[in-house]
């Protein structure tokens, strides 16, 4: 499958690598007109966005919304707030999301909020002692659904969905409990299981 990846942070670059370990073609895109946030739409059949919640309405305007249409997009954003000397905080929640504003900037492309709730050391191919963890996903469109299951799935990753988009409200706060876990254990390598009979 051909990868778009908005982003080359540390989770764009796992997330490429993971990609083309599992023999699909990525490419990369940023502020760099040589290596755009559009050329990299424009490319991928699946295109996941991978930037910092503060640069992602830019990130979508430089990509532009129409390279992106029918599109399934993969939000892996969490709407992180940074304030000096706190940890950080949710930008919004409860009644809203950063899945669900993504989805209203992209209002033709499929969004699937994913791969939010672990470090980007774990996307692909988690060995974990207890086994391997579950993906949480959530989205509108169920084939864009599917497709997001089968990379999981590929990549080592049971998924349960929880539905709609707006289930990023549950699945973005879930982030920052991993988040205040890795800070209080000072442990950055775990991931959430759903138990079950
Ligand atoms: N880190 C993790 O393990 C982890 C896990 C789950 C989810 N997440 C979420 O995944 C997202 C990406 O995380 P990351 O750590 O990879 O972020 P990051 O390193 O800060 O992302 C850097 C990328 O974002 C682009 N960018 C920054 N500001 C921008 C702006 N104003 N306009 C357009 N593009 C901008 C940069 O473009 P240039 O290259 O042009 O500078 C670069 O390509 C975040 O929303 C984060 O909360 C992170």
């Amino acid at each position: 499958m051909k990868i778009g990846i908005l982003g080359t942070g540390e989770v764009g670059r796992s997330l490429a690598a993971g990609f083309k370990k599992h023999g699909h073609e990525v490419k990369l895109g940023h502020r760099d007109p040589k290596a755009s946030y559009a050329d990299a739409a424009k490319f991928g059949e699946v295109v996941l966005l991978c930037t910092p919640w503060a640069g992602t309405e830019n990130a979508i305007k430089l990509t532009d919304p129409k390279n992106l249409a029918g599109e399934v997009v993969i939000d892996v954003t969490n709407p992180l707030k940074f304030e000096e000397s706190a940890a950080p905080q949710l930008a919004l929640g409860f009644t809203d999301s950063g899945g669900e504003q993504v989805q209203r900037w992209l209002p033709k492309s499929r969004v699937v909020k994913a791969f939010n709730v672990v470090g980007n050391t774990l996307m692909v191919d988690p060995k974990l002692p207890g086994g391997p963890p579950d993906m949480f996903i959530a989205g509108n469109d169920a084939a864009a659904k599917q497709t997001v299951t089968q990379i999981c799935k590929e990549f080592g990753w049971p998924v349960v969905d929880i539905g709609g988009i707006e289930g990023s409200r549950l699945l973005e706060p879930l982030a920052m409990l991993w988040v205040v876990v890795g800070f209080r254990l000072n442990r950055w390598e775990q991931a959430w299981k759903l138990l079950h009979k």
